[in-house]
């Protein structure tokens, strides 16, 4: 018998960090961010809270706060180089997520770079500053319009909900996009996390294990796809509509988008804590049409997956409620694996600096499955 550890296929069921970021249990419904129940946390806390939390492990106190709000804001700034690639990307009409990619990557001509520790905490604060920067800069240059650039005066989700459109937005909103941004700040060691964590154990820097992770974070099994979800329910337009349109794709054994989950198989606890803040929201904007016939069509889908698919306990996902808070907020389909991005880039330094204080490179072994003993064949003779 054969020694080798066995290949376990997407390393699942395989522990291979210790973290005291956040904490995902996928049969109690649970998620726990740096020791908070996300429902208490994410629409509670502002985002810089969050970050400072995922940062230091505590809460900050005013003055804290106030120092990293003051640091962020400093940053928020493009270097004009990053414009200047920003411009040529939507003359090609890139995808946002592979501007943002770019955009980042371009931090380093401001950086010294390396893993020591000061240089890593000022490239994670120049990051988590620049992304909504970059996003809504390449948006709007997208449209054919200038960008708005960033004011100091406003927090950060504020301001990225400002430069996006150029109204500052009302607090419901603000507080809206930053119970979203906590929500989804970490979770976990999903595939973008551990991609950033196994850049930065090799000591690279944080520039570059973060663009890793952008570049994880845009496949479809993972970044998801919160624009079908809202699709459907427009489609779908009436509560009546509701049952038979659902049936009949169900009957057609197509998916119902904003469903199922790899780890939860009891109600996503994001989609309930996104739920509340999407009501709050569109209670504020007095128009609760939208938001209704999507709790009519959550709950007639729970039902009917029950009825079809018995057994596999299909509930919603973080999606579903994703794309009904962040269309509330104005945005566009395509920024919303962007605008995760913005929330989650606190999650992934956050786990850079946790790699970094105890570092092990990651060097998990492969099976060979190929042949051995080959000979070289001169090119004349094959
Ligand atoms: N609608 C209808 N049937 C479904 C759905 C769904 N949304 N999700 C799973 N099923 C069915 C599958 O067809 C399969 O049925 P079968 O055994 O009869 O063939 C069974 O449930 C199990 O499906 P798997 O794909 O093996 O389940 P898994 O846990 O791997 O899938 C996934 C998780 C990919 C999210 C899946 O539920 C899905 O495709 N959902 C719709 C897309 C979606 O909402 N994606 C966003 C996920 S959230 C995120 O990524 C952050």
């Amino acid at each position: 018998m054969s020694d080798k550890p066995a290949f376990v296929p997407g390393l699942e069921g395989i522990v291979a960090a210790q973290t005291k970021l956040s904490s995902v249990d996928g049969q109690a419904g649970e998620l726990l961010i740096a020791g908070f129940p996300v429902e208490e946390l994410a629409g509670k806390a502002s985002f810089e809270e969050a970050l400072y939390l995922l940062w230091h492990d505590a809460l900050p106190n005013a003055e804290q706060l106030t120092s990293l709000k003051q640091e962020l804001a400093a940053q928020r700034e493009l270097p004009q180089a990053t414009l200047e690639l920003l411009r040529a990307a939507a003359r090609s009409k890139v995808a946002d997520m592979d501007a943002l990619r770019m955009g980042a990557s371009t931090l380093s001509l401001q950086t010294t770079g390396g893993a020591a520790s000061d240089a890593a905490q000022r490239d994670a604060v120049r990051l988590v500053a620049s992304f909504p920067t970059i996003v809504a800069a390449y948006r709007r240059l997208l449209g054919g319009e200038e960008p708005i650039g960033p004011r100091a005066d406003l927090d950060h989700a504020a301001n990225y909900l400002y430069m996006l459109s150029g109204q500052e937005p009302n607090p419901e909103r603000a507080r809206g996009l930053e119970t979203y941004l906590n929500t989804v700040s970490d979770h976990g060691l999903n595939a973008s996390t551990f991609t950033a964590r196994v850049i930065i154990s090799t000591q690279s820097d944080m520039i570059s294990a973060i663009v890793g992770a952008i570049g994880a974070l845009k496949g479809p099994l993972h970044g998801g796809a919160p624009g079908p979800a809202l699709d459907m329910v427009f489609e779908i337009g009436e509560p009546e509509k509701a049952e038979p349109y659902m049936r009949a794709k169900l009957e057609r054994g197509e998916r119902l988008m904003g469903f199922g989950h790899r780890v939860y198989k009891v109600r996503d606890p994001r989609a309930e804590v996104l739920s509340v803040a999407a009501e709050r929201m569109y209670r504020a904007d007095g128009d609760m049409r939208l938001y209704e016939l999507t709790r009519q069509v959550e709950q007639t889908a729970v039902a009917l997956l029950a009825e079809f698919k018995p057994g596999r306990k299909l509930q919603t996902n973080v999606e579903f409620y994703t794309a009904l808070l962040l269309h509330g907020l104005g945005l566009s389909t395509d920024v919303f694996t962007p605008t995760f991005a913005i929330g989650r880039v606190a999650g992934w330094t956050a786990h850079c600096f946790e790699q970094l204080r105890n570092n092990r490179i990651y060097r998990p072994q492969s099976v060979y499955t190929g042949v051995k003993d080959r000979r070289y064949i001169p090119l004349e003779q094959r």
